[in-house]
């Protein structure tokens, strides 16, 4: 491949220039694709002006091997193009999302069988590891990794007993492990783990951890020199189920966004840590007031990551008449941690009734909230009928920028923590703010039967 030209100790220049030119190989590519096979001379430069301007996105080799485009990915979790030379804590994407959980032989089929992820790599006793099972899935870009203990000493079942199942690292991907590590250093961030190699036959990963919020890490990875199926010692591994017929290749396309919950008072203190260490921006949708209903209330704000492919909206409870969502939360996954993780797809109607179809519980919507002429009047023309939407319970929020599809899944977990949804964007870049009110009166009906309002 092609990072061996460079030898065991290349610079992180030397593996942005590699890089580079897999950039430009596939820029070429997109555009032959895009226009037919023919390249033109002009067809020619755009794809050199590309490579050497810094603003420009590109794929990330994961988005690459998932067949996903420039183009379908400014829509789908809209990516936009920034000056990388300018940050100081440049962050490619989101690597892995790890879960650490009760049973991940079972949740491995799970998220196969209900989200037709694709299994892809393992570790565990079979191959070297004593204290866990590890499960790699991918869906697009996406890659989730479950983690179980497979010993009594396993660390994983001594945060299962405080937290339930949950994430315990939102991994970035990013090109200068050392840089990173450096600059949330002089900004006084928490290193958990130094910069360090780890090699096997298929290249070299380098790695480091600093913290996040509660026992949330974000481990920042460098995989340019490496080629194998996640990192080393994980061995490859095929599907252990097999897809029904006439089931699309992938349910979701890539991860949108990961929302942290943090104790009331600490969401400034968070937005401020993303900014001021790894260079974080705050969002448009940028929500400092109450978002209310009778009962409970939470403030949340957005950052993300310079390209937009890392969005970390924060919420922290609000005071209220009734227990807020956020405070069931941070009672339950016993302190902070990630609440929801939104996952991008360009179909998400059919997305819906196949997560339905596969056991998977959606949030209910009132029939009012189809029904509001205000809401009717502000959503304007979507793809869809509105009908079909209150068919699947799907919302709908417009900003000058466009609309989104977005709708929720019930708690996935034993505990009423984790869950995901599901996010189509046509053009808006927010959060589906306009949603909130509906959103949490439909959440406030499920706590309330579990005796939680
Ligand atoms: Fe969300």
């Amino acid at each position: 491949m092609l990072s061996g030209q460079y030898g065991e100790q290349d610079s992180p220049i030397a593996r942005h220039l590699v890089q580079a030119n897999r950039y430009q190989l596939r820029i070429l590519y997109d555009i032959d694709q895009a226009r037919g096979n023919g390249r033109s001379g002009e067809d020619q430069e755009v794809a050199e002006m590309s490579v050497t301007d810094p603003m420009r996105a590109h794929l990330t080799e994961d988005e690459r091997t998932a067949d996903l485009r420039l183009d379908q990915l400014r829509q789908l979790v809209g990516l936009v193009d920034y000056d990388v030379s300018r940050d100081p804590f440049p962050v490619t994407g989101m690597d892995a999302i790890v879960f650490w959980v009760g049973n991940a032989t079972q949740a491995a089929a799970y998220y196969q069988l209900a989200f037709g992820m694709d299994l892809v790599a393992y570790a565990g006793p079979e191959t070297g590891v004593r204290d866990r099972r590890s499960y790699v899935l991918r869906s697009g870009s996406a890659r989730f990794v479950l983690e179980g203990g497979a010993s009594p000493d396993s660390p994983i079942l001594d945060h299962h007993r405080r937290h339930g199942d949950g994430v315990v690292d939102l991994a970035l991907e990013v090109p200068d492990v050392d840089r990173c590590v450096a600059h949330a250093r002089a900004q006084g961030a928490t290193i958990l783990e130094e910069p360090y190699d780890e090699t096997d036959e298929h290249g070299t990963v380098r790695r480091a951890a600093i913290a996040a919020y509660g026992d949330t890490r974000h481990t920042l990875v460098d995989r340019s020199r490496y080629h194998g199926p996640y990192l080393p010692g994980f061995a490859e591994r095929a599907a252990t189920v097999t897809r029904p017929a006439g089931h699309p290749k992938r349910i979701f396309q890539a991860v949108d966004h990961c929302v942290g919950n943090v104790e009331l008072g600490r969401m400034d203190y968070w937005v401020e840590f993303y900014n001021r260490v790894m260079g974080f921006v705050n969002l448009a949708e940028f929500v400092g007031d109450d978002i209310a209903t009778e009962y409970s209330a939470l403030m949340s704000k957005v950052v993300a990551n310079g390209n937009h492919r890392v969005k970390f909206p924060l919420n922290e409870p609000a005071i209220a008449k009734k227990k807020s969502q956020i405070d069931e939360y941070l009672e339950f996954y016993n302190g902070p941690g990630c609440q929801h993780i939104a996952l991008a797809t360009s179909d998400i109607l059919g997305a819906v009734d196949l997560l339905r179809e596969n056991g998977v519980e959606f949030l209910p919507t009132p029939a009012s909230y189809y029904e509001d002429p205000e809401l009717r009047a502000r959503i304007g023309k979507v793809r869809v009928p509105i009908e079909e939407l209150q068919r699947r319970g799907i919302l709908v929020d417009r900003d000058e920028d466009g609309y989104l599809l977005q709708i929720f899944t019930k708690p996935i977990g034993d505990r009423p923590t984790v869950f995901y949804e599901l996010i189509e964007r046509h053009g808006s870049l927010g959060f589906g703010k306009g949603n909130f009110k509906a959103l949490f009166e439909a959440i406030e009906r499920e706590q309330e039967r579990r005796g939680n309002l």
